[in-house]
């Protein structure tokens, strides 16, 4: 069994879920003259639905999770808002994923009181609905249990990062630091049940390497957690 529940999304899936969600939004009636795209993870899916509906206008807003030191838990913001005339327009507003949803319902907000457009509607791929305080107007996929969606779009971050903590995890518990490549590929698919393929792990071990947080050492090809 893996220790994270994680889902790798591949390349066929995303055309095939941002299709169906196309579908979704035109069997309601609703056209878009605009999609927003919720960067960074909205972009790909608002592209593919912009191909799907036969919307030239493609727009973005970037929303980060900034933390705040006293409180716990995450608080969404617009990273770099700014304002666009939408006045008259249907604005379609595209994530990949609506897990807490704050993000969506920040985005849609911001377009709705400053873009002044005639309506505003949200879409995602997925909606987890246990988790999520926010519903969009539009999902393909409501998904009932929580699980880490490895997207094309974060493969290589989502791989350094399942590295990183594998290898810290390990450390901790046995006080292991060296890895071999094969080591690592092995370890990586018991932890997290899917096969990222050589590629990627030998680009995430480069930019740990890069990052500090491993030494290669080359005469015995190891990888060696700093600690
Ligand atoms: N972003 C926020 N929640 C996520 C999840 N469960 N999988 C992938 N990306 C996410």
């Amino acid at each position: 069994m893996p220790r994270v529940k994680t889902h790798l999304v591949t390349w066929d899936e995303v055309v095939d879920w941002s299709r169906n969600l196309a579908r979704l939004v035109r069997e309601s009636g609703f056209r878009p003259d605009l999609v927003v795209a919720v960067s960074r993870g909205g972009f790909v899916p608002a592209r593919l639905v912009c191909d799907f509906l036969g919307v030239e206008n493609l727009a973005s807003i970037q929303s980060q999770h900034w933390t705040e030191a006293a409180k716990a838990g995450e608080r969404a913001i617009l990273k770099y808002p700014y304002r666009l005339d939408a006045s008259g327009l249907n604005v379609l507003v595209v994530d990949d994923i609506v897990d807490t949803g704050e993000t969506l319902r920040l985005a849609r907000d911001y377009v709705r009181d400053n873009w002044g457009p005639r309506e505003v509607k949200t879409a995602a791929l997925q909606w987890i609905s246990p988790v999520a305080k926010y519903r969009p107007d539009y999902y393909y996929l409501e998904v009932k249990e929580w699980v880490w969606f490895q997207y094309p779009w974060t493969r290589l971050e989502d791989t350094y990062q399942f590295i990183k903590r594998m290898m810290s995890e390990a450390y901790r518990e046995t006080g292991r630091r060296e890895w071999g490549f094969s080591e690592v590929v092995e370890g990586f698919r018991e932890w997290y049940g899917i096969d990222v393929g050589e590629a990627y792990y030998r680009e995430a071990l480069r930019v740990l390497v890069e990052k500090g947080v491993v030494d290669y050492d080359a005469a015995r090809d190891r990888y060696v957690l700093r600690v």
